[in-house]
């Protein structure tokens, strides 16, 4: 295995067929999850990493508290949506007043049971993997216990086993797809709100029984921006710390756009792309948009 495979694999381990950051939790951690209380007005937003996860907690966050924030405008995004997985905080789930809004990028068999017997709310949130791909490479390159920058074509094959950080993204999506009916469960893709903010805000808004007038719906959206967000602090996560990003190496918020891929991916990537995602998906009614010819916010 090449040495940047091999640095990639050090700073991940595998539990139950998923994949998860060595630094930030524990098999402990993951295995409790399980057994965690779910309200019934809880929200789980769930994604496959590099999806769009910190945009829809950008949305959910202003859903539930644009208006009647009483002067927690300058509370993170990460502290209004703690990851379950992830509770580098270390927030105290049980003592946070309802209703409450949790991220997470588990599969589906590791999340709370309590979600199966229907209570709670899911917002899963997917993207096209090939901009997934293509976010992933950048990002893990950002990520601070990573030794030596990992190359585009061992990005690819990692993604493609399904060894990064997240596990295999056709997993995820299987997964949660054909366990949709074990779930109180809202489908959004990162192409429908980039071709319209507004209406998956407002969809997202219906599925968790928010009613927010038409005043407030055009505040959530001016405030999910890529261009806004980017420059917002609550939402941009350069409230990383330098242990978790070495923000020197890239943002967060880094191009925002459909069909990126198509920037990076040589044809005969492409193909081998192609050929693993028929050979996997084809089954699945599933159809991702893969562009949408627009440019970046400068
Ligand atoms: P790119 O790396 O392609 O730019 P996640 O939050 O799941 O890690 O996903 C990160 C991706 O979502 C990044 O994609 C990021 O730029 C994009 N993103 C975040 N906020 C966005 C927004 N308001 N509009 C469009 N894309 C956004």
């Amino acid at each position: 295995m090449d040495q940047d495979a091999l640095d990639v694999n050090n700073i991940s381990f595998e539990h139950k067929g998923a994949y998860f950051a060595s630094w930030l939790t524990s098999k402990q951690v993951i295995d409790a999850i399980e057994d965690m209380e779910v309200r019934e007005d809880d929200v789980f937003l769930v994604t496959y990493p590099k999806s769009g996860t910190v945009w829809t907690q950008q949305i959910l966050s202003l859903i539930f508290n644009e208006g009647h924030r009483n002067g927690t405008e300058q509370t993170e995004n990460i502290d209004r949506m703690p990851w379950i997985e992830y509770n580098i905080k270390n927030v105290d789930f049980t003592s946070r007043p309802s209703p409450r809004l949790f991220t997470s990028h588990l599969p589906h068999y590791l999340m709370p049971s309590g979600l199966r017997s229907g209570m709670g709310k899911i917002v899963y949130v997917c993207r096209n993997p090939k901009d997934v791909l293509v976010s992933c490479y950048y990002f893990v390159n950002t990520l601070a216990p990573l030794k030596h920058p990992v190359n585009w074509e061992t990005t690819i094959e990692l993604f493609m086993a399904g060894t990064v950080i997240g596990g295999s993204w056709f997993d995820h999506i299987r997964g949660w797809y054909t366990h949709k009916k074990d779930f109180n469960i809202l489908f959004v893709t990162f192409e429908e709100m980039k071709k319209d903010l507004r209406s998956a805000v407002k969809k997202i808004c219906t599925f968790v029984g928010v009613n927010l007038d038409e005043k407030e719906i055009d505040t959530v959206v001016e405030k999910a921006t890529f261009k806004n967000m980017k420059h917002d602090p609550v939402s941009n996560y350069k409230f990383l710390s330098e242990d978790v990003v070495d923000k020197s190496r890239g943002d967060f918020l880094r191009k925002g756009i459909v069909g990126d891929w198509k920037n990076m991916m040589t044809v005969s990537q492409c193909e081998r792309f192609d050929k693993v995602y028929r050979e996997k998906m084809e089954d699945l009614p599933i159809k991702f948009v893969w562009e949408l010819n627009e440019k970046p916010a400068p």
